[in-house]
């Protein structure tokens, strides 16, 4: 089946699917961008991804490019255009097109686009053995709350953890703390079986996963620490693992080369997997994104 994209109010085949050369998120990186997960042919946590994708185009004056019940109903009609059953779906909103001139321009239209990608779980031979993170300095700018498609550092840093044969790049912020992956958030179980992840303020993406898995640990009786940890303290931990929307919850085994526990993935780490591919399976059944475990909507990322 040809894949289909969303441009503008036309869906086009994938591969011709075009924008203009002065859309400003091509000249500016002036545009935010969302990734939802898709199990069972359902979007996981829509609602906390349409509130995060408000919030950013809020921080940034960019206007919704359609009503959210219009963006539902595009995004569904995509992935069924696309038969998508697992992936992700990907939506991006720049301030439009407009003569290259930094100032925000007076008659740009929101310009959106979507686009879904059908991909395979991850293997089980990855989750058994978890994966290896290198560490690099954090350099982005002061607004990592906002979701926006400028990934420069995020890119070079993930390119560096593969040339180093590692999945994954931890930013250190100047003070020696971990604030999260080029594409994921951080976590890490300490000796006495805390579960620590940064709080989320400017420093980092809010992850809708991590907004979930919090709500699902809470829900499970795990002691839960919501604060900044440094690279030694991870490098102690008992466990660590990363989420976001197309890795869900993936142990993490090594640290700059280093094991982290006794090497492999930890009891908790998967426990906590578990725990979010059943709730997310759950959202898939139930046929909406009505959420499984009470505490998550309550923790919404505005
Ligand atoms: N990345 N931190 C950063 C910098 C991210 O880019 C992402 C998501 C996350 C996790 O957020 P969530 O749980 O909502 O996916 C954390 C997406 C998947 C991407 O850029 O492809």
């Amino acid at each position: 089946m040809p894949r289909e994209a969303y441009v503008n109010g036309r869906y086009l085949p994938h591969r011709a699917a075009q924008v203009h050369i002065e859309d400003r998120g091509y000249q500016f990186a002036d545009a935010v961008y969302e990734v939802v997960p898709v199990v069972h042919g359902a979007l996981v946590d829509e609602d906390m991804h349409l509130d995060r994708l408000e919030r950013s185009l809020d921080e940034l004056r960019i206007a919704m490019p359609m009503s959210r019940q219009a963006l539902e109903m595009t995004s569904r009609e995509l992935m069924r255009r696309n038969g998508l059953t697992y992936g992700f779906l990907y939506m991006q909103v720049s301030r439009g097109v407009a003569p290259r001139d930094h100032k925000f321009p007076k008659q740009a239209r929101p310009a959106l686009v979507m686009t879904t990608r059908q991909t395979k779980p991850h293997s089980e031979e990855m989750l058994s053995k978890g994966v290896a993170v290198i560490t690099v300095p954090d350099i982005r700018w002061k607004r990592c709350d906002i979701k926006s498609i400028s990934l420069l550092p995020n890119v070079l840093a993930k390119q560096q953890a593969v040339d180093e044969g590692a999945y994954e790049a931890w930013m250190i912020d100047a003070e020696g703390f971990v604030t999260e992956g080029t594409s994921t958030n951080a976590w890490i179980v300490t000796k006495d079986n805390r579960l620590v992840t940064r709080s989320a303020n400017n420093a980092i993406l809010n992850g809708v996963t991590r907004l979930a898995l919090l709500a699902i640990a809470e829900s499970i009786g795990v002691e839960l620490e919501e604060r900044a940890f440094t690279l030694e303290e991870a490098l102690e931990a008992r466990e660590a693992f990363l989420t976001s929307s197309t890795n869900f919850v993936m142990p993490v085994t090594a640290i700059d080369g280093r094991s982290v526990g006794n090497g492999h993935p930890g009891l908790l780490t998967m426990k906590l997997r578990d725990s979010y591919v059943s709730y997310a399976m759950g959202l898939a059944r139930s046929g909406d994104s009505a959420p499984a475990v009470p505490e998550v909507e309550a923790r919404a990322c505005r």
